[in-house]
Order: C-alpha cells, then sequence, then structure tokens
C-alpha cells in the first residue's frame, strides 16, 4: 500500500511558497496549509491543499495545525517593519514553529533560506536575522533541512513586471545561478524521503549563470502573454527615498546585495544528490500563461 506523507506548510500564501505547495501535491504529499487569510489560501492553491488557519505568532494554533503531521515547510520573510520588533517572523516566528513541531512529534523541518544572506557589503539587519534563523534551525534537536537558494526565476513575472515593463534597478555586476520553483519543489520533497536523522544543508542554484540585464532579455524574448520592455531604475533613486520609507529602504538593500554578491557555484553536492535541475529560464518563461 502507498504511504501518503502528510507535510504542513507554514507560507504556503507566499510568491514562492504556492508554487512549492501546489507542486507538493503533485509530488503525492497530503498538504495541509497553515495559513492567516484562509480567503488568500483558497483563491492561490490547489484545492487538494486542506487549509487550517494559523499564525506564528499563537503557538496554539500551531500545535493543532501539526496534529499528525510528519514533514513541516517554512516558507518564511522578513519584512520591512521587522526591525527590533518584538515579533520577529523569522526568529520568534521560526521559535514558536520548532517548538510546536517538537511537540507534534514531526519528524523534519525544512526550511527556505537564501544565498545572499551571506552578503556583507550592506551590513543589513534582515541578514543578521536570516543568518540568526539558521543557527535556532542548526540547535533546534529535530531534524532539519536547509536551502539556500540563488536568485528565483518567479521574481520576473511576479515581482518584476509593471505594465509592459520588467524593471530592473542599477546594474548587477556579477552573476546569480537562477533557478525555478518547479526544480526547487523537487528538492523539497525529496527530502522528506530522505532516511536518515541528520541536518542537511543545500545551496540550491540552477544550469545557467546570468546577471539581471541577461535574464530580463531572456524573459523578454521567450514570454509571449504580452510585448515586455526592459526599464532599468537607477539605484540613485532608492537612495535618495530610502530615508522616507522602510519599504523603499528594505528593497534598496536587497537590491544592492543581488547587484554585488559574489555568487560562486556551489551546488555540486545538491546536483549529485537531487539531480541537475533541468528547467531553463526559457522553458519557465515559455509555460507561462
Ligand atoms: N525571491 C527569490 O529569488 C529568493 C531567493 C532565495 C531565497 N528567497 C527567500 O524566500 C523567502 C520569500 O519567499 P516568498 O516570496 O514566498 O515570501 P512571501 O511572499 O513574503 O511570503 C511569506 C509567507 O509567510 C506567511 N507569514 C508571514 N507571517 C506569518 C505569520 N505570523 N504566521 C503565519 N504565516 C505567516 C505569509 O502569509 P500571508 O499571505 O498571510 O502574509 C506568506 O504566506 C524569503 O525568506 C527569501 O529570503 C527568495
Amino acid at each position: 500500500m502507498k504511504v501518503i506523507r502528510q507535510v504542513a506548510v507554514v507560507g504556503a500564501t507566499g510568491m514562492l511558497g504556492k508554487h512549492v505547495t501546489n507542486r507538493l501535491v503533485q509530488q503525492g504529499y497530503s498538504v495541509t496549509a497553515v495559513v492567516r487569510n484562509m480567503l488568500k489560501g483558497q483563491q492561490l492553491l490547489n484545492s487538494k491543499v486542506h487549509l487550517q488557519k494559523g499564525d506564528l505568532s499563537d503557538p496554539g494554533s500551531l500545535l493543532t495545525a501539526f496534529r499528525d503531521v510528519d514533514y513541516l515547510y517554512l516558507n518564511l520573510s522578513t519584512g520591512p517593519y521587522e526591525k527590533d520588533a518584538d515579533f520577529r517572523t523569522e526568529i520568534e516566528g521560526l521559535k514558536n514553529a520548532i517548538k510546536a513541531a517538537k511537540q507534534a512529534q514531526i519528524k523534519r523541518i525544512a526550511y527556505l533560506s537564501s544565498l545572499v544572506k551571506d552578503y556583507e557589503g550592506n551590513g543589513w539587519w534582515v541578514f543578521d536575522y536570516k543568518r540568526e534563523a539558521v543557527r535556532i534551525l542548526r540547535e533546534a534537536d529535530i531534524p532539519v533541512t536547509i536551502f539556500y537558494p540563488s536568485n528565483f526565476y518567479e521574481n520576473l513575472a511576479e515581482l518584476q513586471i509593471r505594465g509592459n515593463r520588467v524593471l530592473l534597478a542599477g546594474e548587477q555586476t556579477t552573476k546569480s545561478c537562477w533557478i525555478g520553483t518547479e526544480d526547487y519543489a523537487r528538492m523539497v520533497g525529496e527530502a522528506f524521503r530522505q532516511q536518515h536523522d541528520e541536518d542537511r544543508e543545500y545551496a540550491v542554484q540552477g544550469p545557467e549563470a546570468m546577471n539581471m540585464d541577461e535574464a530580463i532579455d531572456l524573459f523578454i524574448q521567450n514570454y509571449s502573454s504580452k510585448n515586455l520592455k526592459k526599464t532599468r531604475v537607477p539605484m540613485q533613486v532608492f537612495k535618495i527615498l530610502k530615508p522616507f520609507s522602510k519599504t523603499l529602504d528594505f528593497q534598496y538593500h536587497i537590491l544592492d546585495a543581488i547587484n554585488h554578491y559574489d555568487e560562486k557555484f556551489v551546488s555540486e553536492r545538491t546536483w549529485d544528490e537531487f539531480g541537475k535541475p533541468q528547467q531553463t529560464l526559457a522553458d519557465w518563461a515559455k509555460q507561462i500563461k
């Protein structure tokens, strides 16, 4: 008899979270999305995903949601308003999730971190929080798998399009090994099939190294729904406006980090274990509706 494994996802309504959650269902997992907003969950997720109301700031809701769950996938992010906040999603929220997971006897937690969090050129507090999250997970006393992906293709269609323009900020002087959620979600699913209790950490990089200009050009060439135009916003615009807006300050720092982070290819072991990512940026762009 085929064993159906139960996975809970926190962050399933996120830009990346929804793709990974829907793909875990396609892989045969029975998935519970722990969501703050049930309507948003219904709109974004496959109808086979069981929706359970829950919040990382409410430990009781997590305990209820994690009942009878085998594995937990955490797709969290740190927002522009979380600096020095009493509740920080990837610190206090993560600790609450780990505590509830242990109480519910969950077998493994998989966590989405990032490669660029190691960028030290702009001393950004968000990267300090993300490095702290990794320390918390390593000391969690429950098996964890931590993923460190490069840039996702999905940013181009879901974050960077405005009307018929694809926006980029300044110029990326380095290259990123772009990856799609299709290949990444397969790795998340595989992490739950591993038959050991050790912690594992994986860089997640795709088959092509490109800077932002090259990635956008390839996206535009292969995207058929409308004619898109690349539009560059000077970093100076963010620099001038960031003292007046926490959101623009946040965007300035992440864009500055992506533009300068000297990403090396460090995914040999990931490719050995999970196979080389198959989807290219052009493949991904061609199939977008
Ligand atoms: N984009 C990239 O290229 C890239 C590359 C590498 C790594 N990453 C990492 O990917 C992560 C971002 O993923 P994403 O784009 O999917 O994030 P996102 O769109 O910001 O989604 C965050 C999710 O967390 C949920 N959430 C927030 N606070 C919560 C709480 N208190 N209780 C329960 N759920 C809560 C949100 O729910 P609501 O819908 O209710 O707000 C949402 O589902 C970041 O950590 C980033 O470092 C991104």
